[in-house]
């Protein structure tokens, strides 16, 4: 028989058509989101799957439905929000005569005007060119293009944004009027157009759309990824093996891998990818399986920790050891601002709230509410099993337990 030889545990967003594991609850809600022209806010830490779950919905919708995707890391202010829009609409209008009278007709007939108390835009017939200047009414008016285009190319509009609470970060986000706009256009949009908002930075995204100032505080579907169960993973991992490799893969493998990172997709998927490839060259000689994982996790775990490095340089000096001391402190459920803490730390308790506050925000901690105190965890295994590297704990100390619970299952 021959066998598929292409590895099939991707590191990058897995697109339609290839293997994806289970989502199948969260696909089936948004796809009924969707059919009802519903507008989503899926929440999820960096890495757990959003950009590969939109992509399985694209998938499923099928070819009555086109996706509008913008990323609003690539967007700094409203001037470059037109560009985008620009880049967007003329990729998706056909050039007919047609859909080009309607608008030319559409454009001379937008009329932008505010309410006084709820600054909240509105817009209708009959803009006054004067206005066409400003760059709210710039991209008002391609936003309303946006949800006019199921009627103008017939098809139904899935519109997808990705870490969508960079907006608030813009220079020019006066009055929340980005919110206010985005939420102008898409509360009336019409049947056959749907939005799925999303981000990695949870804290902020959750604070978004709960203002009733702001964002669709109402009427707007919540949806929550997170790491991947075992329960699907490890048939998932068991079928790839078998179908590309013809190779049956002991089931206790993929199970301490799901258990040490704990559900995490990027990492299941990179371990799995390593794994995969020494198999692949080894698949004659016979597999010595628990020695394969401790490669594979190795690789793994020191391929992780440059990128870590590069991103924990966006932290201040104070929010890193802020950081690594939550890490160290995780598994005693110990606050970190009790007197022992504090002396061990070397930090005062008001720059050590600063530093938590910031680090929650930017995705790196998750806030635990708690009787008492909150409790704060790091919101990424990879991260956690970095921060334990970097403070001393060997990569072969960590991986050699793995391969034990392996030998002694
Ligand atoms: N359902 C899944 N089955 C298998 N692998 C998955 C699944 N979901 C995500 N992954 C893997 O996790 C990794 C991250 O996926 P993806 O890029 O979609 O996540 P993301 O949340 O969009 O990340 P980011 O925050 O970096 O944008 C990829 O390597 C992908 O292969
Ligand atoms: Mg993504």
């Amino acid at each position: 028989m021959k066998f598929l030889l292409r590895n099939p545990f991707l590191t990058r967003p897995i697109k339609w058509g290839e293997p994806f594991c289970n989502r199948e609850k969260e696909l089936q809600t948004l796809i009924r989101e969707a059919k009802n022209s519903g507008l989503v806010v899926l929440y999820g830490p960096r890495r757990c799957g959003k950009t590969s779950i939109l992509n399985q919905l694209e998938g499923r919708l099928g070819n009555d439905w086109i996706r509008i995707e913008l990323d609003f890391t690539f967007v700094p202010n409203l001037r470059e929000l037109v560009i985008r829009l620009d880049e967007i609409l003329t990729k998706a209008l056909p050039k007919s005569k047609k859909i080009r009278k309607a608008l030319a007709a559409k454009k001379v007939s937008l009329e932008l005007s505010f309410d006084p108390v709820t600054m909240t835009p509105s817009f209708g017939l009959g803009l006054k060119s004067k206005d066409a200047g400003s760059l709210i009414a710039e991209s008002l008016i391609r936003l309303e293009l946006l949800t006019s285009l199921p009627e103008l190319i017939d098809r139904r509009v899935l519109v997808t944004f990705d870490e969508f609470q960079e907006i608030i970060y813009a220079p020019d986000n006066k009055d929340h009027i980005y919110e206010k706009l985005f939420r102008g256009v898409f509360q009336k949009r019409p049947e056959g157009f749907s939005v799925v908002f999303c981000g990695s930075k949870n804290t902020v995204l959750r604070k978004m759309f709960s203002d009733r100032a702001r964002m669709f505080y109402r009427g707007i579907k919540s949806l929550d990824i997170n790491s991947l169960q075992e329960d699907f993973f490890i048939p998932f991992a068991e079928e790839n093996f078998s179908r590309t490799l013809g190779i049956d893969i002991p089931k206790v493998i993929p199970e301490v891998v799901c258990r040490f990172l704990d559900g995490h997709p990027y990492g299941l998927q990179k371990v799995m990818h390593n794994l995969w490839n020494l198999c692949d060259t080894e698949k004659t000689s016979g597999i010595d399986w628990p020695e394969a994982l401790g490669i594979a996790l190795r690789d793994f775990l020191l391929e992780e920790l440059l990128p870590f490095q590069a991103h924990i340089g966006q932290l201040t000096p104070v929010q890193r050891k802020t950081f690594q001391a939550i890490s160290g402190m995780e598994d005693e459920y110990q606050s970190i601002f009790s007197k022992e803490s504090l002396g061990k730390i070397g930090l005062a308790q008001s720059s050590i709230a600063l530093s938590l506050k910031a680090l929650d925000e930017k995705g790196f901690l998750t806030k635990v509410p708690e009787i008492g105190h909150d409790r704060y965890v790091v919101t990424d295994i990879i991260d956690k099993l970095c921060l334990r590297i970097l403070s001393g704990v060997s990569v072969d100390e960590m991986t050699d337990r793995v391969i034990l619970a392996v030998r002694s299952s």
